[in-house]
C-alpha cells in the first residue's frame, strides 16, 4: 500500500486543513506513516505568519532533495498559506525544483487529480487562491480526523480585516461562511461518531454569516449548535474585538455546551499602535468587552495575543502594553515579535530595531508570566470537570486535559480514560499548568 507522511506548521486551520489533505489521500488508498523512508508522498502544509514559521518549511522542505534522490518516483506536496504568497511560486520552481505540486489552502481537493497529472506530465504547479466553488468543494472534501477527542470544523474561511501586519488576508482570501445546516450537521455528525469537543473554526468567528444574505450569525450559529443532543463541549477560535457583542456573550453565558473561554487578541495596550494596526478598536472598548464577559460569566478563562514590536510602536505605547496585560488578567497569552511580512502595509514602514524588540518582549513575558502563576494559584483546592485528551508530555503514568474554562490540568490515569469526563482536584500550580488528582 501506498503511505503518506504529512507535516503541517501554523495554526488550528492548517491543522484541520491537512485532516483534509489526509482524507483525500486514503480516498486514493494512501495510509499514514511517520517514517519519511516509507513515504511515497510527502505533504508539507505551510505558514508564513512570521518569519520563523517560513524558514522552519523552507529549511524542511529542503531536506527532501536529499530523500527524492534515494526515491525518484517520490510526491513532494506543498500546501497552505505560504504557497499563496505572491511570487512564491517562482521560488519553488526555481529553488526547490524537486517539489512537484504546489497548492493554495482554498485548492487542495484538487490534490488527487494533480497527483494523477505529476505522474504524465510537467506542468506540475498550480495555485488559485479564490475558486468560485470553494464551498461546495469543501464541503464533499473527505476528513481524517486525528485529534480525538477534539474535532475541528471550519464555519468561516478567509478574512476581510487587513489588520496592516498581517499576510492572512492576503493568502486566504476573502471571508466565506459556511451555512448554518451545514455546520450542524457536521458537529452532529462528529458528536454521533464520539468526539467530545468541537471547536469551530475561523479567522475571525465573530463575523461569521457577514458575507451572507440568509440572516446567518456567530449567535446564531452558537445558539443552534447548543441544542445538539450528547455529551458534548463547544470552543470556537479567534474572536475580533471589534465584533465580539453582547448578544454572543450572553448566548455563551447561557448555554450548556459553549465553553466559558473566548481567545480574545489584544495585540496591543496602545491606541495609536491599535490605529496604525488597523484593528478597528480602542484599548477603552477592549477592556469594556472584558468587564462585560467577566461580569456575565465570573469563571471564563480569557486568553490573547499581544504583539510587541509593531513599527510605530514606542517606548510609551510598550508601557501602554504592560498595562493592559496588568488590567486584562489573561490566564495566559501569546507573545509574538512583530515580523515584517512582504506586501503588507506595515512592512513598508520604518522598522524597530532587534534589540529593542528583544528587551520588549522578555519583558512581556515576564510580567504575563508572574499573572499567569499569580491566576494558577486561585484554582489550588477546587475541582473542575477536565476532558481527557493525552498522555502528559514526559510524564508517564499521567494524562492532561482541559477545564471548560482551557485551562490545562495534569493527573495520574492511563490512556485508556483519553475522551471521558473527569473530575479532578487541583492540588498544585506552576505557573501555566495545574496538577491534581482524579476524584469520584
Ligand atoms: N485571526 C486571528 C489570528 C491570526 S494569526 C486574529 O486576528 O486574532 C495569530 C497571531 O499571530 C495574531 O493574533 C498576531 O498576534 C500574530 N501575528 C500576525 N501577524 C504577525 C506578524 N506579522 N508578526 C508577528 N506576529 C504576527
Ligand atoms: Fe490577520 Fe487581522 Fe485577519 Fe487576524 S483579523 S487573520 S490578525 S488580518
Ligand atoms: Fe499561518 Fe496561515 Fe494559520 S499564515 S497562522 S497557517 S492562517
Amino acid at each position: 500500500m501506498n503511505k503518506y507522511k504529512i507535516t503541517t506548521y501554523g495554526c488550528q486551520m492548517n491543522v484541520h486543513e491537512s485532516e483534509k489533505v489526509a482524507g483525500l489521500l486514503e480516498k486514493l488508498e494512501y495510509s499514514a506513516t511517520d517514517d519519511i523512508n516509507e513515504a511515497d508522498i510527502v505533504v508539507f502544509n505551510t505558514c508564513c505568519i512570521r518569519d520563523t514559521a517560513e524558514m522552519r518549511a523552507f529549511g524542511n522542505i529542503g531536506v527532501v532533495k536529499h530523500q527524492k534522490k534515494k526515491n525518484p518516483n517520490l510526491i513532494v506536496v506543498v500546501v497552505g498559506c505560504m504557497s499563496q504568497q505572491e511570487g512564491y511560486l517562482d521560488i519553488f520552481k526555481q529553488k526547490y525544483p524537486y517539489v512537484d505540486i504546489v497548492l493554495g489552502s482554498r485548492n487542495i481537493a484538487m490534490l488527487p487529480k494533480m497527483i494523477l497529472e505529476s505522474k504524465n506530465s510537467k506542468s506540475k504547479f498550480r495555485s488559485n487562491l479564490q475558486p468560485d466553488d470553494y464551498l461546495e468543494t469543501d464541503e464533499k472534501t473527505p476528513v481524517t480526523r486525528t485529534s480525538f477527542p477534539n474535532a475541528w470544523v471550519n464555519i468561516i474561511y478567509g478574512c476581510n480585516n487587513f489588520c496592516t501586519y498581517c499576510i492572512v488576508p492576503y493568502v486566504r482570501g476573502r471571508e466565506i461562511s459556511r451555512d448554518i445546516d451545514s455546520v450542524v450537521k457536521e458537529v452532529k455528525s462528529c458528536v454521533d461518531e464520539g468526539y467530545k469537543e468541537i471547536t469551530l473554526l475561523g479567522q475571525n468567528v465573530n463575523s461569521y454569516g457577514n458575507d451572507r444574505s440568509d440572516g446567518a450569525s456567530f449567535a446564531k450559529l452558537l445558539a443552534e449548535i447548543d441544542k445538539i443532543e450528547g455529551k458534548f463541549r463547544v470552543r470556537f477560535m479567534t474572536s475580533h474585538p471589534k465584533d465580539l457583542n453582547e448578544e454572543i456573550v450572553d448566548i455563551i453565558a447561557n448555554s450548556k455546551k459553549i465553553c466559558k473561554n473566548i481567545h480574545l487578541p489584544a495585540q496591543s495596550g496602545s491606541n495609536s499602535v491599535l490605529e496604525a494596526m488597523n484593528r478597528r478598536y480602542t484599548v477603552e472598548h477592549y477592556l469594556s468587552l472584558i468587564d462585560m464577559i467577566r461580569e456575565k460569566m465570573p469563571d471564563c478563562g480569557i486568553t490573547s495575543d499581544i504583539m510587541i514590536g509593531f513599527p510605530t510602536e514606542t517606548e510609551q505605547d510598550f508601557e501602554d502594553t504592560l498595562t493592559l496585560i496588568k488590567k486584562a488578567q489573561y490566564s495566559s497569552a501569546f507573545t509574538f515579535v512583530y515580523s515584517p511580512r512582504q506586501g503588507t502595509i506595515a512592512a513598508k514602514m520604518e522598522q524597530i530595531s532587534p534589540a529593542v524588540k528583544k528587551s520588549r518582549i522578555m519583558k512581556l513575558v515576564a510580567l504575563q508570566n508572574s499573572v499567569t502563576r499569580q491566576i494558577s494559584k486561585n484554582y489550588i483546592g477546587k475541582e473542575y470537570e477536565v476532558l481527557v485528551e493525552d498522555k502528559a508530555n514526559k510524564l508517564d503514568g499521567y494524562m492532561c486535559g482541559r477545564t471548560d474554562c482551557g485551562r490545562l490540568v495534569t493527573f495520574k490515569g492511563d490512556e485508556n480514560l483519553i475522551g471521558e469526563f473527569v473530575n479532578v482536584k487541583i492540588n498544585e500550580a506552576h505557573s501555566a499548568s495545574l496538577f491534581g488528582n482524579i476524584v469520584e
